[in-house]
């Protein structure tokens, strides 16, 4: 992995891969927990997160808490060998706290006030909140500094879910403030966001406001700064938490839950402040692939970490909170789990540990269903605790890759901003679409931000990136100076950080490292595909331009811009830099990237059949394969050694039944990894 490199605290305990989930016992009798105790030895839990949702129970009435419950909960804990991962519990104001601050409300911006009664009903901004979250972080620290069970600070949960924006007034007091820090005067800020248009100039700080509700498109500069402000805004919550946990505890790690590719925050600013990185995955049904979606978000954990990376929460089975919530297959629970594994995670955390029995999550699934032991989940449950023991080596190892897919979250929300040439265009839908791809060739990928040093990757692939300044205009250019292989797919490389077109011919910045030049779009209907002279075809977009240096691969074959570049390639120093001017899609897209993965020299981890997965995780002394069989037939993949599940030697054939995984401590690592 080329992308970054970070020394960070890690959690002395537990040895090996972390294994448990979020533990609520503020929901149930206390009676219950030696019979959870005897459950959690039972499945070879050796983490909790606790307190997630504690502050009612802890902070019973402003400034009077009450600790009894949580110190019974950590001795027992302690005695018990299992790892504290204790929340600082801020993620859920209770209602004394609303009620007594309405202020504190979020507010959406049409105005609409959002109440307390379910969570996270809080504006960001709010100094009430602030003062009230960092005061409560900092009791817990001094409360639990020295406990035994304490192994890691959990901050906060998922910041952002529900509250990712807030519009109300001191949300736009705190936005002036952000702005002024970032321009200096109004002048500047008039500037960037291009105020001479539709008479938008401001003349004094007080008119400046968040992107409320307006009659139409608000101004773009406007909601990019916004994006970038809300996010900050969320990262300042989480600094000030930090703050004071480090100054009560300063080695003991810090982490906050991250949600995979969540728009509005954007991880590769967050991730230099954090100890640990942590995810939160869960299977969107409604995705093409979900299971590629598993792999692509532990990709991004991995390459945001560093290193490995915490699992914090996934489902047992089936979730509450999509329209229709599918329950797991037998064996799913363990596979998703070991590809999150695979693909890097040190931990595997489900949410939850016992299926409550009221509250909006009543119908989510838990390590402990509401049936009880005798129960599919329950029974894999038990299973992934002992093959988790199994692969307690294979902790700290790495995942190498030489392919990573740049991207950027201030390109990200430039791109999708309204008044664009199509709403069709969907960045976290092209990232996955290229990931899958890669995935389907077990090429394992880095995704990391074009301010990164792509110096150790083969191939590097941007699809969509909108805005790119100009370091990173030079950084890609160097890369491919310097002998790399780069795809850059359209409408890239189109405006500057200000989201100001860069003028003289589209993409901009990129047009010499392209050898293209592109004078104006075309995009497509909705479901409307255009034919292209290599007998693919591409949807989403066509584009009007000739090239200026780059070898035409494929010219649109039809339709207004017929003859027009489709797909270019153009050498560039000692490298290549190949162009999509459309949107290849399936078998066209698969097609393609193994045409770039072979001319970047990029060789595949194993050969599998179609939806088997594998991925190579190695350490100084030791590579382990993992092979994940997504499909309803046994596999078989060859690879010397010992299959660290089942405790059995492999000599040439790895057999992996239907939905199952095998993971091999490698004899003879295969070419590929050397490569
Ligand atoms: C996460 C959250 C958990 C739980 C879970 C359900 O978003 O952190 O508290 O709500 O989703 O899937």
């Amino acid at each position: 992995m080329a992308g970054k490199t970070v020394s960070r605290l890690w959690p002395a305990t537990p040895a090996g891969i972390a294994y448990g989930g979020d533990y609520n016992p503020e929901q149930w009798p206390e009676e219950m927990r030696q019979q959870d105790l005897a459950l959690m030895a039972e499945a070879g839990v050796n983490f909790l997160t606790v307190g997630v949702f504690s502050w009612a129970a802890l902070e019973v009435s402003p400034g009077v808490f009450e600790w009894g419950w949580l110190d019974r909960v950590m001795d027992d804990l302690a005695g018990a060998g299992i790892a504290a991962d204790l929340a600082t519990a801020t993620a859920s104001p209770p209602p004394w706290f609303s009620h007594a601050n309405p202020q504190t409300l979020p507010v959406r911006a049409d105005g609409t006030k959002l109440w307390w009664g379910s969570r996270q009903a809080f504006c960001p901004s709010s100094p009430i909140y602030r003062e009230a979250a960092v005061h409560l972080a900092g009791e817990i620290a001094r409360r639990y500094a020295s406990h035994p069970a304490l192994a890691m600070w959990h901050v906060h949960n998922e910041y952002g879910c529900h509250n990712s924006a807030c519009y109300c007034d001191v949300s736009a007091g705190a936005f002036r403030a952000w702005l002024a820090e970032r321009y200096g005067e109004l002048k500047a800020l008039n500037e960037a966001w291009g105020t001479a248009f539709w008479s938008q100039r401001y003349t004094a700080w007080d008119q400046v406001i968040p992107p409320r509700r307006t009659g139409t498109f608000a101004n773009p500069g406007q909601q990019l700064d916004w994006a970038r402000f809300c996010s900050e805004e969320l990262l300042a919550c989480c600094r000030a938490e930090i703050a004071v946990l480090k100054e009560v505890t300063p080695d003991i790690p810090v982490t906050t839950n991250m949600m995979s590719l969540f728009k509005p925050l954007d991880y590769q600013r967050w991730a230099d402040h954090l100890d640990v990185i942590s995810n939160d995955h869960y299977l969107l049904n409604f995705l093409e692939r979900p299971e590629a979606d598993l792999s692509l978000s532990g990709d991004l954990m991995r390459s945001l970490a560093g290193g490995p990376w915490w699992l914090m929460e996934h489902s047992p089975s089936a979730v509450n909170w999509q329209p229709f919530n599918l329950a797991k297959a037998p064996g799913q629970l363990v596979r998703n789990s070991l590809t999150h594994v695979a693909r890097g995670a040190d931990a595997v955390g489900f949410f939850q540990w016992r299926a409550s029995r009221a509250g909006a999550e009543k119908y989510h699934s838990a390590m402990l269903p509401h049936a009880g032991r005798d129960t599919k989940v329950w029974r894999e449950v038990v299973n992934l605790g002992a093959n988790l023991a199994s692969l307690s080596e294979v902790a700290g190892s790495r995942v190498e890759s030489k392919v990573a897919i740049v991207h950027s979250w201030d390109s990200w929300w430039a791109a999708e901003l309204d008044a664009h040439p199509t709403m069709a265009l969907d960045v976290a839908g092209h990232i996955r679409a290229w990931h899958s791809a890669l995935w389907d060739m077990n090429v394992t990928t880095d995704i990391v931000s074009p301010d990164s040093n792509l110096g150790g990757y083969d191939l590097v692939i941007a699809p969509n990136l909108y805005l790119l300044t100009d370091e990173q205009a030079s950084n890609l250019a160097a890369f491919v100076r310097g002998g790399g292989t780069a795809v850059v797919t359209y409408f890239s490389g189109i405006v500057d950080s200000d989201d100001h077109v860069r003028l003289g011919g589209y993409p901009g910045m990129l047009r010499e490292l392209l050898g293209v030049v592109v004078e104006e779009f075309f995009p497509l209907a909705p479901g409307e595909t255009v034919r292209l002279s290599d007998s693919s075809s591409g949807s989403v977009w066509s584009e009007l331009g000739r090239a200026d240096g780059a070898e035409v691969v494929a010219e649109f074959a039809e339709g207004p811009v017929a003859g027009c570049p489709a797909i270019t390639r153009n050498a560039f120093g000692s490298g290549s830099a190949f162009y999509l001017a459309t949107h290849l899609t399936g078998d066209d897209l698969l097609a393609f990237a193994r045409r770039v993965v072979a001319q970047a020299g990029v060789r595949p981890v194993a050969d599998t059949p179609k939806g088997v997965e594998a991925v190579r995780r190695s350490s100084p002394d030791a590579s382990y394969l993992f092979v994940l069989n997504h499909t309803g037939q046994p596999a078989e993949v060859e690879v010397d050694g010992v299959e660290l599940l089942s405790g059995e030697r492999v000599e040439g054939t790895l057999r992996v039944a239907a939905g199952a995984v095998g993971v091999v401590r490698e004899e003879r690592p295969s070419a590929a990894v050397r490569s």
